[in-house]
């Protein structure tokens, strides 16, 4: 906006702008947020200066600067306030009565984004488990952070693909498949109950250390299926089946929806890949392994190993061949633990020496993450030192929010809701999303029960339960829900109420109100923050939480609607109509948290 009020000074050119003249293309402009003095700062004033400095006539220092742009801001209703401040800083406040417009206009129309200029096509690699491996904790981390991601470029209007990079081609199927035909020859015609894959994959790695014959075997069947051997394939597929339905039910539990393009796919792709980079000349053969070295002092990628086995490497770089070059992705970002850092280094590097990656056209970005440590602040094990299983530890969310709610029943004395179907899960299930989404995405952190649904500090059920109040609010409003005027004071000549109170209450609640709908109106630029700066969610995170103790102070402060004897017999709309603007903004907050709501904790 600012930017467009120096054009339009520009167009009227007035001398004193001349100096303007051939700068703005190159203009530089910062906004940044200044809650205490200011609703927002702009800086540009310092960076114009040294530009235009030498010009003649051109002012003398960064303040005059500012006090020019000052001088041609044109009066408009938004703005209240602007002025000048420190070395040339241009502080401006908005006026209460554009602040009510905006909120007003959440209210009736949602919180809807304009659609983007440019509709990006974003492919976003998440979650992405090994087949017959337990899906543990790191995948859980890039399945919630992925989902996230997914929701809000969706929600900024862009193309969104969401892929599923399911480990289904390693190594470890050689040994698998050899198991399975030992101990079901017939599987060719009947289909085998493998029954858990988890006790499968143990008793075929046990074999596969002690057994060199075995072993032997394992190595060439990975071979016979990358090949295409219609029966080792069977074989893979029933195995890769009994996997899938364990990951569906996890994803069904968390409400994620991602499409399973796992490294099989590329397949088709990968011997084409190894001509190409062959022809190219990237290729070294050592060992009668193919290798390509792309980083000084950095280990190579194995595109092809001596028996002629493709590998993680190989199947990555023709996925991100299909992705740019087929399927013309704008974007592709990949949320993977940031142990496999140097793996993507490498991966975008080889992409970008065999020219399949334009930097200049691509986002290509490992969004990486840190680790999830049990309570204690060790590497998350069960008892007995093996890895938690995921759908464990879902149920025990579950139990753990059911104990919690039993728990406070008793304490209220208040008799037990029939109606907790799904409530349990709603809690845990969020509780857990939210306590992984507000760390800073690449720190460590440790994982707790009590903590995550504690009503006290910065949980997913004390939001919950602060969006139950909000809704109450408008439930017990009944009949004043719709036909309100618009939002333009926060006092409407409507509401009728006394000099005295007008004194006394009115003040605080006034500024408490403005500071309630400055918070809910950031919420676009911290959505964009999100796909403009680190792809880090935590912000929308505290964003929320801030939110929801300023709502609580105005709900504790600001009477909304007077009850007596089970009769509403006041109703502040103005204040409703801010109380429905700032659970539409929650909802949608859930929403790209992927979180559910519940009416009543
Ligand atoms: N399956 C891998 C693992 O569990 C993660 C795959 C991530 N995506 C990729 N394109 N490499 O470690």
């Amino acid at each position: 906006k600012f930017r467009n009020v120096l054009i339009d000074s520009k167009k009227n050119s007035s001398p004193h702008l001349e100096w303007l003249e051939g700068l703005l293309n190159s203009f530089c402009y910062q906004l940044i947020i200044i809650t205490i003095i200011a609703d927002y700062q702009c800086q540009s004033a310092l960076s114009i200066f040294p530009l235009v400095k030498s010009q003649p006539g051109a002012p003398k220092s960064p303040q005059e600067v500012a006090e020019l742009l000052i001088e041609h801001f044109p009066s408009v209703s938004a703005v209240s306030d602007i002025g000048l401040t420190g070395p040339g800083f241009i502080n401006i406040t908005f006026s209460p009565d554009f602040l009510c417009k905006l909120m007003d206009n959440i209210y009736r129309n949602g919180a809807v984004f304009p659609k983007p200029s440019h509709k990006k096509r974003i492919v976003i690699d998440f979650s992405s488990p090994n087949i017959a491996k337990q899906m543990h904790v790191g995948h859980l981390r890039s399945t919630i952070i992925g989902d996230t991601l997914s929701r809000v470029f969706e929600y900024l209007g862009h193309e969104v693909f969401r892929l599923n990079h399911v480990g289904d081609w390693g190594t470890q199927f050689g040994m698998l498949i050899c198991h399975l035909e030992d101990k079901f020859p017939d599987f060719a015609t009947e289909s085998p109950a493998i029954g858990d894959l988890q006790v499968f994959y143990q008793e075929s790695k046990k074999r596969f250390d002690e057994d060199e014959g075995f072993r032997k075997r394992a190595y060439k069947g990975v071979v016979t299926l990358q090949n295409g051997d219609p029966t080792v394939t069977r074989a893979w597929k029933l195995i890769c089946d009994v996997s899938r339905a364990e990951f569906q039910r996890i994803y069904d539990k968390l409400d994620i929806n991602i499409e399973e393009k796992g490294e099989s796919f590329y397949q088709q792709f990968m011997p084409s890949m190894v001509q190409y980079l062959e022809s190219k000349g990237l290729l070294t053969i050592e060992n009668g392994r193919k290798l390509m070295y792309c980083m000084e002092g950095k280990p190579p990628l194995t595109v092809q190993k001596s028996d002629g086995g493709f590998t993680y490497d190989t199947s990555d770089l023709a996925a991100l061949r299909y992705r740019l070059i087929d399927m013309k992705a704008d974007w592709v970002l990949y949320v993977v633990d940031a142990g496999q850092s140097l793996h993507f280094e490498l991966i975008f590097e080889a992409a970008k020496l065999a020219g399949i990656l334009d930097p200049t056209k691509h986002r290509v970005e490992h969004v990486a993450f840190g680790v999830v440590h049990d309570a204690s602040g060790k590497k998350f094990k069960t008892r007995s030192g093996e890895t938690v299983k995921l759908q464990d530890l879902l149920d025990k969310a579950v139990q753990h929010a059911a104990t919690i709610a039993e728990e406070k029943r008793a304490e209220s004395h208040e008799p037990g809701s029939s109606d907790v179907s799904g409530k349990h899960e709603v809690i845990a299930y969020s509780a857990i999303k939210y306590a992984d989404l507000k760390n800073r995405r690449t720190a460590d952190y440790s994982f707790s029960f009590e903590r995550m649904m504690s009503l006290k500090g910065d949980t997913a059920a004390r939001l919950l339960y602060s969006y139950a109040r909000i809704v109450s609010i408008s439930k017990k409003a009944g009949e004043f829900l719709s036909g309100r005027p618009p939002l333009e004071k926060l006092y409407h000549p409507s509401e009728v109420f006394s000099f005295f109170r007008f004194h006394f209450e009115s003040y605080d609640a006034h500024s408490l109100q403005i500071k309630l709908i400055k918070q809910t109106l950031r919420f676009p630029e911290v959505v964009r923050a999100i796909v403009e700066k680190d792809l880090m969610p935590h912000g929308l995170c505290s964003f929320l939480y801030n939110l929801s103790d300023t709502f609580n102070i105005f709900y504790r402060d600001c009477k909304c609607v007077e009850v007596q004897e089970g009769t509403v017999i006041k109703v502040n709309i103005n204040r409703l109509t801010l109380c429905d603007a700032v659970a539409i903004i929650f909802r949608q907050c859930f929403y790209l948290l992927g979180l559910k709501t519940v009416d009543s904790m």
